[in-house]
C-alpha cells in the first residue's frame, strides 16, 4: 500500500472510527481518484482538479468530496470515508453477499464493496451520475458492480439482496427494499430525524413489524422521489433563525458537552419533541438543534453547554421545553444513540408508500457516565 492511502487509513482511525481488517484492505487497495476524474468541489464552491496540489492530499483525507452541484446545492459526493467505514460495519458484508446500494455517486462505495467480496447492484437517480460511476468502476478495473439509473425508491432492477445500503438521505425505507431482502438480511440507511440522517440498521421482524437500530449520527444530501415524501411524523426542516436571539436559560454543563454526547442529547430531544430540528444561530459558526415554531424561524436553540437561546412570541414556552428535555437525558444518566430502537409505520405519499420513524424506544441501561 503506498504512503497517502496508508496515512489516509491513518486520518480514518484517528477520527475514531475501528477498522476491521476487510474494511481496512478495501480502503487500502481501492484507488479513490480514479472515482473523482473530474474533481471536486470545496464548501465555498471552488473547483479542485486533479492537476492541483490539493487534489491528491484531499482524495485520501477524512472528507466527503462533492462531485455535482445544482446552482450551489451538492447533488452527487463520495462520501465521508470514515462514515462510509461505519456504514460498511453495519452491513456485515461478507464474500459473496449480494448487496443493493441505492445511490451509486462516484461508484466508490460499489468499489469498496466489491473489493470485499460482495456482488453489487448500485442504482443512481441521475444518468451522468450512474455513467461516469460505471466508466471510473472499469478505469479502477473493479469487476463484479452493475451500475443502473433507476429511482432507489423501486429498488432498481429485480433481484434478492442478503444486504442493502443507503448513501442517500430519506425520510423512510421503501416497502421495495423490504421486499427485496433476503431472510436475515439487513438495511442500512440514513433516516431523516430533527433536521440530520442519523444511520439506521433496519431489519424485517415477525408480524409486518420493521425496526431500526441507530448506527452512528450522519448527514446525507437528501433523496430525490417518494423517499422523501413529508409525513405527519416529520420534523421540521433545518432552519437559520432570523434576528437576535436573547439568553434564556444560562450555562447549565462545564465543561460543555462534547461533539458526540451533544449528538445523543440532539437525538434524544428529536426522539421526544416533533418540533425540534438542526438550526443555524446567528454568529455561531456551528449548526445546533432547536425546537422551532411554525414560522421556522424563530424558537429555542440548545447550546453544548446548556445554554438556551430563544426569539419569537413563544421564546418561553420553547425554553422551558428545550430545559425539560435536557433534564430528562440527563436524568436517564445520558443515553447514547445506539441505545434507541426505532419502529418504522407506513406513511408519506399514499401513492408510493414508505416506512416512516413513528416510535423509539431505549432498549438497555446506558453506559454509566
Ligand atoms: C452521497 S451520493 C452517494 C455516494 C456514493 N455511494 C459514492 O460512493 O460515491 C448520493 C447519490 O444519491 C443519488 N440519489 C438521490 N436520490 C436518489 C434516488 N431517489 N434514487 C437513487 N439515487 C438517488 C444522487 O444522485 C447521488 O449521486
Amino acid at each position: 500500500m503506498d504512503h497517502a492511502r496508508r496515512h489516509y487509513l491513518d486520518q480514518i482511525r484517528r477520527d475514531g472510527v475501528t477498522l476491521a481488517p476487510a474494511v481496512a484492505k478495501a480502503f487500502g487497495a481501492v484507488p479513490r481518484e480514479v472515482f473523482v476524474p473530474d474533481g471536486f468541489y470545496t464548501g465555498d464552491g471552488r473547483r479542485v482538479l486533479p492537476a492541483d496540489p490539493e487534489f491528491l492530499p484531499t482524495v485520501y483525507s477524512n472528507d466527503v468530496l462533492v462531485t455535482k452541484l445544482t446552482g450551489d446545492v451538492p447533488v452527487s459526493s463520495s462520501s465521508q470515508p470514515s462514515l462510509m467505514a461505519l456504514m460498511i460495519d453495519a452491513l456485515g458484508v461478507q464474500p459473496g453477499m449480494r448487496v443493493l446500494e441505492i445511490g451509486a455517486g462516484t461508484g466508490y462505495n460499489a468499489a469498496l464493496l466489491a473489493t470485499m467480496g460482495a456482488v453489487v447492484t448500485t442504482v443512481d437517480v441521475q444518468p451522468d451520475v450512474a455513467d461516469r460511476a460505471r466508466s471510473a468502476l472499469a478505469r479502477a478495473g473493479i469487476g463484479g458492480v452493475r451500475v443502473e439509473t433507476a429511482d432507489g425508491y423501486t429498488a432498481g432492477p429485480d433481484g434478492r439482496y442478503d444486504r442493502i445500503i443507503v448513501t442517500v438521505g430519506v425520510a423512510g425505507v421503501s416497502p421495495h427494499w423490504l421486499d427485496r431482502l433476503a431472510p436475515g438480511g439487513v438495511i442500512v440507511v440514513p433516516v431523516e430525524h430533527a433536521g440530520t440522517h442519523p444511520v439506521l440498521a433496519v431489519r424485517n421482524g415477525a408480524e409486518d413489524e420493521v425496526t431500526g437500530a441507530v448506527v452512528c449520527p450522519a448527514g446525507f444530501m437528501s433523496a430525490a422521489g417518494p423517499l422523501t415524501a413529508q409525513h405527519t411524523g416529520s420534523h421540521p426542516q433545518p432552519t437559520v433563525f432570523a434576528g437576535d436571539l436573547d439568553e434564556t436559560a444560562e450555562q447549565r454543563w462545564d465543561p460543555a458537552l462534547d461533539a458526540l454526547a451533544y449528538r445523543d442529547l440532539w437525538y434524544a430531544a428529536g426522539a421526544w419533541h416533533h418540533r425540534v430540528t438542526r438550526a443555524g444561530v446567528p454568529r455561531r459558526e456551528q449548526t445546533c438543534f432547536a425546537l422551532v415554531d411554525d414560522s421556522g424561524a424563530a424558537g429555542a436553540a440548545v447550546l453544548p453547554d446548556g445554554r438556551v437561546l430563544a426569539s419569537g412570541p413563544a421564546a418561553e414556552q420553547y425554553t422551558a421545553v428545550a430545559v425539560a428535555l435536557a433534564e430528562r437525558w440527563w436524568a436517564l444518566g445520558r443515553p447514547p444513540m445506539r441505545a434507541w430502537r426505532v419502529g418504522l409505520a407506513p406513511g408519506g405519499d399514499p401513492a408510493a408508500p414508505i416506512r416512516v420513524p413513528r416510535t423509539w424506544t431505549l432498549t438497555r441501561r446506558p453506559d454509566p457516565a
